[in-house]
């Protein structure tokens, strides 16, 4: 019998097929088996590096949790944090991953592991990626690649992405999307458009981007530094006379004070919330030591103020140590971004009691269990480190947005509102001001039959949306709220 167009059609295909079985998955990627954790794996865990640079041996580390739910059909799901410096596993470990983690019962003590009712797992195949190189478990054997700023981060990103999806081609199909918070506010819209700028010039393997998100994402150096004085006053943090004149004397531009007159009133509203909880100021400020009485305390709160900032979470939020690590009224500018050990000049990571991870993640038993190299090679894992010397040098984001949303791509800016870091003003601000024309106008979206925030939609799938009494790292504060807005959107549902 002779060969026919037909037969070699399928010929073709049974190879393509096999090539396909073989290079699913990478077998030695699999996690079998976490310490602390003792019961069933809900979905397949994998994880190690991917290479970004082989002259360099820049290696990037990322954790992927497969959907509990059904991983051929579900979105897969890119998750940066930010910093810039700080390791996505403060994602995996304190926001949305698929395990609670309760800490060790002494200091040191590997923390127990607990499935995780509202992981987004439940509805989204996850990727937790440490970058850029230097940060968390990435890292580089130059140590020039130390050095890096937005454009180079999101070039190894995307590099990553094209690389990641060669191994696990059986997601390529999927809906794919880039979600992150804070400095991610960044890296999200940078990596996004390096994304399309590939699909535009054909490069493979072929991304299926849909959109992205950005949770209190840093955006812009004049909406992110003027929407500090108008949250405080909304929020009843500063008096009516007070704003009056700070409006008066500044003209409106808090970010870039340009006279002694407008910095001496900047300087009187610093003061009145100084002693705040930056990440949710209704959360109380832990001071090393004093822990465990403010752990009982939050009495000055009336109840009703309490019981706005309650979450379902089983185990209680990270104490903050300090009353914040940012300074006040410091946008994000162009140049170089001091890192937060930087900017405090400590090493250990400011604001934020990170032992549960710290413990878990530099345990050299999990270290081998996750595939992470030992310290000797990759470093001490940090929350957030100093390894990197980082430069801001992508500007503002809007131009990005709006390249992104006019050609199609959704995108979720959601903001916990109740942060101080990055205020939901200032996203509100900006949102608005792209001119998209209003097609879901503002209402209250619920969760459990409860209003749980606001929403607001734009044309080009732009959507503005809050979380009622939730801190800067949403899904840590209101993670049943976080996974009800997060599946709804993925889904194209009504939020
Ligand atoms: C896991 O360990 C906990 C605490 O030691 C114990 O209560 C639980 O029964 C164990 N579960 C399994 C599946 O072995
Ligand atoms: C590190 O990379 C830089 C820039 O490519 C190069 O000049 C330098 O020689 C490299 N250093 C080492 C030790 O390989
Ligand atoms: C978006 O960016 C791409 C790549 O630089 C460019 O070709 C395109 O014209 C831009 N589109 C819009 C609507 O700004
Ligand atoms: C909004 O998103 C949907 C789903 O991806 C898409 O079909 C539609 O074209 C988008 N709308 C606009 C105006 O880009």
């Amino acid at each position: 019998m002779a060969w026919n167009n037909h037969s070699f059609q399928i010929l073709i295909s049974y190879i393509i097929f096999c090539f396909v079985l073989i290079h699913s998955a990478p077998q030695g990627a699999l996690i079998t088996q976490l310490p602390g954790f003792n019961g069933t794996f809900p979905s397949k865990h994998y994880s190690g590096y991917v290479t970004v640079d082989e002259s360099h041996g820049k290696k990037l580390f990322y954790y992927f949790v497969v959907s509990e739910r059904n991983p051929s059909e579900d979105p897969v799901v890119l998750w940066l944090n930010g910093g810039p410096g700080c390791s996505s596993f403060d994602g995996f470990v304190y926001e949305h991953g698929p395990f609670n983690f309760e800490a060790g019962k002494t200091y040191g003590n590997l923390p127990q592991l607990h499935l995780n009712p509202y992981s987004w797992s439940k509805v989204s195949n996850i990727i937790y990626l440490d970058s850029p190189a230097g940060v968390g478990f990435s890292y580089s054997g130059n140590e020039s690649d130390y050095i890096t700023g937005d454009l180079m981060t999101a070039s190894d990103s995307h590099t990553f992405l094209l690389k990641w999806f060669e191994l696990y081609p059986e997601f390529l199909s999927n809906s794919f999307f880039i979600a992150g918070e804070s400095y991610a506010g960044i890296y999200v819209p940078t990596l996004a458009y390096e994304v399309v700028k590939g699909m535009d010039a054909g490069v493979k393997p072929t991304l299926n981007l849909k959109g992205y998100m950005v949770g209190n994402g840093v955006t812009d150096e004049e909406f992110d530094g003027n929407a500090l004085v108008p949250f405080a006053h909304g929020m009843g943090l500063i008096s009516d006379d007070l704003f009056e004149e700070v409006m008066a004397e500044c003209q409106g531009n808090y970010y870039n004070p340009t006279s002694n007159n407008c910095e001496s009133k900047l300087a009187k509203v610093d003061e009145d919330i100084n002693g705040l909880n930056i990440y949710d100021i209704l959360e109380p400020c832990y001071h090393g030591t004093e822990m465990g009485e403010i752990l009982t305390g939050n009495m000055m709160l009336p109840s009703s103020f309490r019981k706005l900032g309650q979450t379902e979470r089983a185990l209680p939020v990270r104490k903050r140590m300090f009353g914040r690590a940012w300074p006040l009224r410091a946008p994000v500018r162009d140049g170089i971004v001091p890192t937060w050990p930087q900017l405090l000049k400590s090493d250990t990571a400011p604001c934020i009691d990170d032992e549960v991870a710290t413990s878990w993640l530099n345990n050299e038993a999990v270290r081998k269990a996750i595939h992470a190299e030992q310290e000797s090679v990759a470093g001490s894992w940090e929350s957030c480190t100093d390894r990197i010397s980082y430069n801001h040098d992508a500007g503002s984001m809007i131009k990005y947005h709006l390249n992104l949303t006019s050609r199609g791509f959704r995108a979720l800016i959601f903001s916990g509102d109740h942060d101080m870091c990055v205020p939901y003003t200032g996203s509100e601000a900006w949102t608005r001001s792209v001119g998209c024309e209003i097609v879901d106008e503002w209402r209250p979206w619920t969760s459990s039959g409860q209003v749980a925030g606001y929403i607001q939609g734009y044309a080009n799938n732009l959507t503005f949306l809050t979380i009622k009494g939730s801190g800067h790292t949403v899904p840590e504060y209101k993670p049943r709220e976080a996974l009800d807005f997060y599946s709804r959107w993925l889904a194209e549902k009504t939020i």
